[in-house]
């Protein structure tokens, strides 16, 4: 019998900041721990930023930072396929075939756009559709190509990510209904690995960390700014004898993710105990995510700068993305008769 292929697990890294110790957590691990289990691909959604970055280089930069923060903490381009989305223009091609075959009452019912219009609504501005790109409101079309063109089994995704992801398989179901079965060998399903949604991770003011807040710690920022950060994390004034509540603390939350059991349970017991100040607490969580990072940062710098090796990667990558999206579109082109049969 045929040795079955391995399931295709497709994920989008959409570059809009400095990636921060929550998107480690939540994100860059669990979904690299996949890479095996499946044939991993993984992208740079460069074109899905443009709906929100209006500044060049800061669309460059985080484009390049996000690559660097993957490789540098795990993502194996010899073992995946991973490329910038912006350098396979059959994405986009596919992306006006498949617009014509979706209804633009399945794109009003999206959640983002209806936040969107939510949030005009609360501030009373009269139109509510003000403020919101065609890019915004067509976002899950791109998404379902990015998803459909590479022949994607799943999906790890965070839980906000999962109408998205069926949205792809209603989209691939009204192209099938419409042209024939072109999409049919794969259904794409989300998946949400552990850790994903158990694991939030409180920002510098107690809050989801997120860059919408402001709140994040940066993986490479530098050593300076880390300890700055970490020391900056809000805490109550529990004076250092009195007992305190750990869980009631954003830095023993970080902590407890990023330490060793051992130290976490160490930790735990002398701030139960009283004696041992949030400024211990502060300075140990310091050193154990600085102790991880120390000689990784070395690695993104080098990445990151201008004319390192991420090119070479990434048109590599895109070329390997290419070969898998040609005859996809081949497909869709002869399907609905822009390419003869
Ligand atoms: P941000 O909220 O900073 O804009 P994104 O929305 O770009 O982050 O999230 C990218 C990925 O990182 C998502 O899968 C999301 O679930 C995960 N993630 C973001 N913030 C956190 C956090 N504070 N804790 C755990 N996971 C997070
Ligand atoms: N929309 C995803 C996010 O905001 C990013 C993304 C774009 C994506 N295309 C994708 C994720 C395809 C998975 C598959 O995080």
């Amino acid at each position: 019998m045929a040795a079955q292929q391995p399931k295709v697990s497709l994920t989008g890294i959409k570059p809009t900041g400095e990636p921060h110790l929550g998107n480690y957590i939540g994100a860059i691990r669990p979904s690299l721990e996949l890479t095996s289990t499946y044939e991993s691909i993984y992208f740079i959604a460069d074109y899905h930023a443009l709906t929100s970055i209006r500044d060049r280089r800061e669309l460059a930069s985080y484009t390049r930072s996000v690559a660097a923060t993957w490789i540098t903490l795990g993502l194996d381009p010899a073992r995946t396929v991973f490329y910038r989305q912006s350098d396979v223009p059959e994405i986009f091609e596919l992306s006006w075939v498949l617009s014509c075959v979706t209804g633009k009452g399945l794109m009003n019912r999206a959640h983002a756009y209806k936040a969107a219009r939510d949030r005009n609504a609360e501030s009373g501005v009269a139109d509510l559709d003000a403020g919101i790109n065609m890019g915004l409101f067509n976002y899950p079309i791109l998404m379902a190509v990015d998803i459909l063109i590479m022949n994607t089994d799943v999906v790890p995704v965070g839980q906000d990510q999962s109408q998205h992801v069926e949205y792809a398989a209603d989209i691939a179901g009204s192209f099938n209904h419409l042209f024939g079965d072109v999409f049919s060998l794969r259904i794409p399903e989300g998946i949400y690995p552990a850790g994903s949604s158990a694991r939030t991770l409180p920002g510098t003011d107690g809050r989801k960390m997120s860059k919408s807040y402001k709140n994040t710690i940066p993986l490479f920022a530098p050593e300076k700014q880390l300890r700055k950060l970490i020391r900056g994390i809000v805490s109550d004034s529990t004076p250092v004898e009195q007992p305190k509540d750990p869980d009631a603390s954003a830095a023993f939350a970080l902590f407890e993710n990023f330490a060793t059991p051992e130290a976490v349970k160490d930790m735990r017991a002398r701030l139960e105990q009283g004696g041992t100040g949030w400024g211990e607490l502060k300075n140990a969580l310091f050193e154990t995510v600085n102790a991880w990072l120390s000689p990784l940062r070395e690695q993104y710098e080098a990445l990151v700068a201008p004319g390192s090796e991420l090119d070479a990667i990434l048109d590599a990558g895109a070329e390997q993305a290419r070969d898998r999206a040609r005859p996809v579109l081949q497909g869709v082109r002869r399907a609905v008769g822009i390419s003869p049969l």
